[in-house]
Parts: C-alpha cells; structure tokens; sequence
C-alpha cells in the first residue's frame, strides 16, 4: 500500500522520526511518502493510509501538524490513520507508556486515528536551545512502530478502514449553518428590540402581559447576548472544531429552544417564525448530540486513553 507518513516540525528532530517510522513501513512492505506538514496537499488522494507527528511544544503539537489535521480531516476519516508526537527529551517516553495530551487526544479521535504512540523527542544540531543536540536518540523502537503499524495495515479488514461516518462533515456543516443563521437573525432581531421606540414601531406592548417585562428591553438583550452571539460564538468554536465544540453547539441550541418555548408561555401566541425556530433549534440539539456521540463514543479510540 502506498502510505503517507507527514510531520510538524518546530527545531527538525521530528523528521527523524517520521523518517524511521517510514522505514520501519517499508520493511512492512509498504511505499512510504515522508512529508512535512507545512506542504500544501490539495488532496490525500495518492494513499491507502497516513501516518502524522507532531512535536509536543507546551501540550500542543506543533501547528502544521494541526492544521493538517484539520485541513485533510474530511479525508482522514476515511482513512486509516496512526498519529505519533515528539515528546519528551528525557528517557520517560521509553520507560512508559506516555499518553498524549489531550489537545492531541481531540485530534486524533476526530480523525478516528487507530492509535498514538509518544516517542522520546530529539534535538538536532542547529537546534535554536541549549539543550543537548545531535541526532543521540536510538531510533530502533520508532521504526520498530513503523513495522508493527505496517503489518496492521496490512492485515485490517477493509471495512475497519473507514469506521467514521460519512455524515460526520455533512452534519457538522449543517449545525455550522444553523448556528450562524440563528446568531446573525438573533442579533438583528435583539437590536430591532433594544432600539425600537415601546409602543412604536416595535411589537404590541400587549404581549408582554403575561410577562414580567414591561418593556422589550431585556427580552430584546436576552436575544442579542444569549441566542445571537451565544450561537455565533458556538458556530465559530464548532468551525474550527475546538474540543468540546459540540457541547456549545448543544447549549446554543437548547437555548434557542427554550426561548421559543418561553415565549409561548408568556406571549400566548403561536407564529410560523416561532414555529420554524424551535425545529431549528431541536434540530440544532439533535444534531450536536449526534457529533458528541460520535466524536467521543463512537469514534475508534482503541489506544488512545479517553481524556
Ligand atoms: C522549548 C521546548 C519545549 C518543549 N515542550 C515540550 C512539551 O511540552 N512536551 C513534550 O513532551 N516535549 C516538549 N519538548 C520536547 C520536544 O517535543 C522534542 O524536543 C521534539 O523532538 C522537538 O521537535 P522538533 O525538533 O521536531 O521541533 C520541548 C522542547 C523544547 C526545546
């Protein structure tokens, strides 16, 4: 199979690894790409599986690692994918199991990654710190990984290759959608409230006889703060697939519907908007309960530690 093994690099000594853990796929009898994460790849197409590392800096892996991720994540899915991070100077790495942090935990569930492995990082000459350099590390037990990832590859059915659902993009997309549609409309909406003039231009004061509110005032506040800029807020943690977006997706949601249904109580009235709104927002709820599903349940987690 021709596997791509792609890496980010801040210093260089994760080349090295994405090196020997090539090698160690080819003694699998694979062809292996090595490539670093900063290449623009305008698609995955070329290969049957993909390795990616990353440097550790700080519990984060370095950014075109990341953002490799996330820009080929839609393919990763499909894929089967093996993630590796450059870890720690000292001998911890290979004295235990090191599990990754959990931004790297994040990634690697939502691109379904079979596994992680932390290896020992390295310093190569030229490195911008003072601590030891050279190429020192043994890399014997990276591509000793490399093989076993190798002869998993070679022998996992087809059908646990692609083990994300499809509609993954497709309902993240959607709950992008509506978030931003009810954020932009809610915002609109709660400044038409805050401005209009009482008893003017804005609704009949007489809806809120049941309320509490003698004016639109805070209702109008109400919907600019907590349902506009609460879902576009939502919308742009869940563009960007911030872990834990999908719970802002819920809350925002459940927000929304809840308005609607407060409404009802207090207006006593019912209107198509109000109608279409609230299956916004269930759908909103369902949809983000769906990716928490999915993304932490789910998603093949087999090696990687639940954090
Ligand atoms: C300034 C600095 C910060 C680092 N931070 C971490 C860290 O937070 N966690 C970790 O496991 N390793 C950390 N390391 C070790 C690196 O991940 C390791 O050296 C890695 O191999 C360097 O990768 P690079 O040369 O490919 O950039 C750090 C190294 C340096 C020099």
């Amino acid at each position: 199979m021709r596997v791509l093994v792609v890496y980010g690099t801040k210093r260089g000594g994760t080349e090295g690894l994405a090196a020997a853990v090539g090698q160690g796929l080819v003694d699998a009898g694979h062809t292996v790409d090595v490539l670093p994460a900063r290449k623009p790849l305008d698609s995955l197409v070329k290969w049957e599986a993909v390795v990616v590392g990353g440097a550790l800096d700080v519990w984060f892996w370095q950014r075109d690692a990341r953002r490799f991720v996330k820009r080929h994540l839609d393919e990763l899915q499909q894929l089967p994918v093996w993630f590796f991070s450059s870890g720690p100077l000292d001998d911890s790495a290979s004295e235990r199991e090191l599990p990754p942090p959990p931004s790297v935990a994040h990634l690697a569930r939502l691109a379904g990654a079979q596994a992680h492995k932390t290896f020992g990082g390295r310093l190569v000459p030229g490195g911008k710190t003072a601590l030891p350099t050279g190429d020192w590390r043994d890399l014997d037990a990276t591509r000793a990984w490399g093989r076993a990832v190798g002869a998993q590859l070679a022998t996992m059915p087809v059908r646990e290759r692609a083990h994300v659902p499809q509609a993954m993009s497709a309902v993240h997309r959607l709950v992008l959608g509506l978030c931003l549609f009810t954020g932009i409309t809610a915002v609109g909406g709660g400044l038409a409230l805050i401005t209009s003039p009482p008893r003017l231009q804005g609704p009949p004061a007489e809806l809120l006889e049941h309320s509490p509110f003698d004016s639109y005032l805070i209702p109008g506040l109400l919907l600019f703060l907590v349902i506009g800029l609460g879902n576009l807020a939502a919308a742009a943690l869940e563009a960007r697939r911030i872990r834990g977006s999908e719970v802002a997706v819920l809350v925002a949601g459940a927000a929304l519907t809840t308005w609607i249904v407060t409404q009802l109580v207090m207006i006593r009235t019912v209107s198509w908007l109000q109608l279409v709104y609230f299956l916004i927002g269930t759908v909103t709820l369902g949809a983000a309960l769906w990716l928490w599903l999915v993304r932490h349940r789910l998603a093949p987690h087999r090696l990687i530690p639940r954090s």
